[in-house]
């Protein structure tokens, strides 16, 4: 079983980028069959999610995962791999209502790591920078000058021994690269705020340069050992790290609607990966199940804007199915996306129902523009449905995050994660304040067993309400306004992925 803790790179297999759509969608070979069927109506469309369905699809994943030794879906494995084919025939059993693509990518995963140092010989507390490559380094000290941001920060000395640099203004990779420019053998960075810093390099390859095995201490012993070797001293550091880097092979899974106008594309979202814990039947089984349940339903309906169902792998190492499929559409690709909805994690056994806080009234990260009215309809969706609703950070935990970067508006729903529930949301919602909204997030115990199948069904009643609405018109919608960045400009662009839901890796 893999303990994959991570952020990944991405690299191309694939010359052909299924974002890349026909200007119009219809001319795939579909015929003219559509035009024969009624047009998307939001009634009968989220009369046809039955609990019964959702049920079994999520049966299915769990089988699927349980048939391998490693019982999880986790991105590279047999799990993972099977979930990725039943989607495929799944989709293409649909009377060729959607063209239905593999986008394969490849990922740089770091499986595990250790990291030791001595300075002087004895042990010394260390932080672990992901992404630095193995080495076990004896070699005397050398300050770095500055904060290490630039070349002409490294003396000539560094070469051949351990560069010591400032934590600040840059990142960890860019410290690291241009002390292996520099010829030195090993890197440490001290922190600038009390404490020893742990953090990532950042996917490599970069263009300044290979890394070096890096890690890092507190700002105390920085301070400390730049004191002393700057009084003369010479100091010794002994760095030992050994790390696990691997490259995995996965898939995304989208699906087109064969019909449709493709200049402005309602795109969706869940993710087909799980952590390696268990076999991820909340995260994400439930939104992929919820989505795959309307792309079936929606399949008996004629659409007026295009459709597009995004299956994402590699989300818990660091949303990079996403974030490669955004990455690889070209300027007219991304132009046709006219709204992403995420949907990952829709059936937590203690839900709210929450939706991302596209109108930025509850967290101050409003989304691109766009996002905010998206988030008032599933409000009202909520409101139709005698429940209650709250909302959900964009705060980049979910595959939304590459389509906000790219102003592309935004929304969806979620029924929560580790978040205990407030007391508030006990009233509001029923189930139990203090307690984890799902229990068993991330682990061997998320299972169909603990889904919550009201709040699975509501959820999917909405993805429903909202594919009828925007498949049929985008008019509610303000234009696209592509200079907004969402919260791309609140986190700072970085090539350093943002890690998935798991704790964000800081990178500088
Ligand atoms: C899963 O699929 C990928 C991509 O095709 C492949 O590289 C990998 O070996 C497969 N994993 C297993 C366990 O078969
Ligand atoms: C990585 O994990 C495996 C299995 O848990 C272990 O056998 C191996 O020693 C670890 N490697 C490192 C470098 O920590
Ligand atoms: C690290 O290198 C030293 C010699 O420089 C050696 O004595 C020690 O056994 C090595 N440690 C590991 C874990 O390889
Ligand atoms: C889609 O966009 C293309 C290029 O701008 C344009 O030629 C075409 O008429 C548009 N199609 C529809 C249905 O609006
Ligand atoms: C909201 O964010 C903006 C810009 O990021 C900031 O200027 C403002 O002070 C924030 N407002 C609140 C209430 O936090
Ligand atoms: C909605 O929340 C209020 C408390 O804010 C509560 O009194 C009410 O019962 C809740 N409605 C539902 C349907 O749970």
């Amino acid at each position: 079983m893999r303990l994959s803790i991570v952020i990944g790179a991405l690299a191309a297999t694939s010359a052909a980028s299924p974002g890349v759509v026909h200007p119009r969608g219809y001319e795939y070979g579909y015929g003219d069959k559509w035009k024969k069927l009624p047009l998307v109506d939001s009634k009968k469309l989220q009369k046809s999610i039955k609990s019964s369905a959702l049920l079994k699809g999520a049966e299915k994943l769990q089988e699927i995962a349980y048939n391998t030794p490693e019982r999880n879906r986790l991105m590279g494995s047999q799990g993972h791999n099977d979930t990725v084919k039943f989607l495929k025939k799944t989709l293409e059993s649909l009377d060729g209502y959607y063209k239905v693509e593999l986008q394969p990518f490849s990922s740089l995963v770091q499986l595990n790591g250790t990291y030791a140092l001595a300075i002087d010989g004895e042990t010394t507390e260390s932080g672990a920078m992901e992404y630095s490559p193995s080495g076990n380094i004896s070699a005397p000290l050398v300050v770095v000058s500055n904060l290490g941001c630039e070349a002409s920060d490294y003396p000539s000395d560094v070469s051949g021994n351990i560069a010591l640099i400032s934590r600040g203004s840059c990142d960890f990779g860019l410290k690291s690269a241009l002390a292996g420019t520099a010829g030195a053998a090993g890197a440490i960075i001290y922190n600038n705020l009390p404490g020893v810093i742990e953090g990532t390099l950042g996917v490599p390859p970069r263009p300044e340069g290979d890394y070096v095995p890096t890690l890092g201490i507190s700002q105390e012993e920085g301070t400390a050992l730049v004191e002393q070797i700057s009084g003369g001293a010479s100091v010794s550091a002994t760095l030992n790290i050994a790390t696990i880097l691997e490259t995995y092979y996965t898939n995304n899974v989208i699906a087109t609607s064969k019909h449709g106008n493709a200049n402005t594309t309602l795109m969706l979202g869940a993710h087909t990966d799980s952590v390696a814990a268990g076999p991820g039947i909340n995260d994400d089984g439930s939104g992929t199940i919820g989505i795959l349940e309307v792309a079936k339903k929606l399949s008996k309906y004629k659409v007026k804007n295009a459709v597009r169902f995004g299956f994402w792998s590699g989300e818990e190492e660091g949303l990079l199915g996403s974030t490669y499929y955004v990455e690889n559409l070209d300027a007219a690709g991304l132009a046709n996306v006219r709204a992403y909805l995420n949907f990952d994690m829709i059936a937590s056994p203690n839900y709210v129902h929450a939706i991302y806080d596209g109108d930025g009234s509850a967290f101050n990260e409003t989304g691109p523009a766009g996002s905010a009215e998206i988030e008032h309809f599933f409000e009202s969706f909520f409101e139709k449905n005698g429940e209650n609703s709250t909302a959900t950070a964009f705060d980049g935990r979910s595959d939304y995050l590459a389509f906000i970067e790219n102003g592309i508006p935004a929304g969806g729903t979620f029924t929560g994660a580790e978040e205990l529930k407030t007391e508030e949301e006990e009233e509001m919602f029923g189930g139990t304040a203090g307690e984890a909204l799902d229990p068993n997030y991330h682990s061997a115990g998320d299972t169909v067993e603990n889904l919550n199948m009201d709040a699975f069904v509501l959820h999917t009643k909405a993805i429903a309400a909202s594919v009828a609405k925007y498949a049929v018109s985008f008019d509610s919608l303000p234009p696209k306004d592509l200079a907004k960045r969402g919260v791309a400009a609140m986190l700072g662009r970085s090539r350093v992925r943002r890690g998935g839901k798991k704790a964000r890796k800081t990178y500088l």
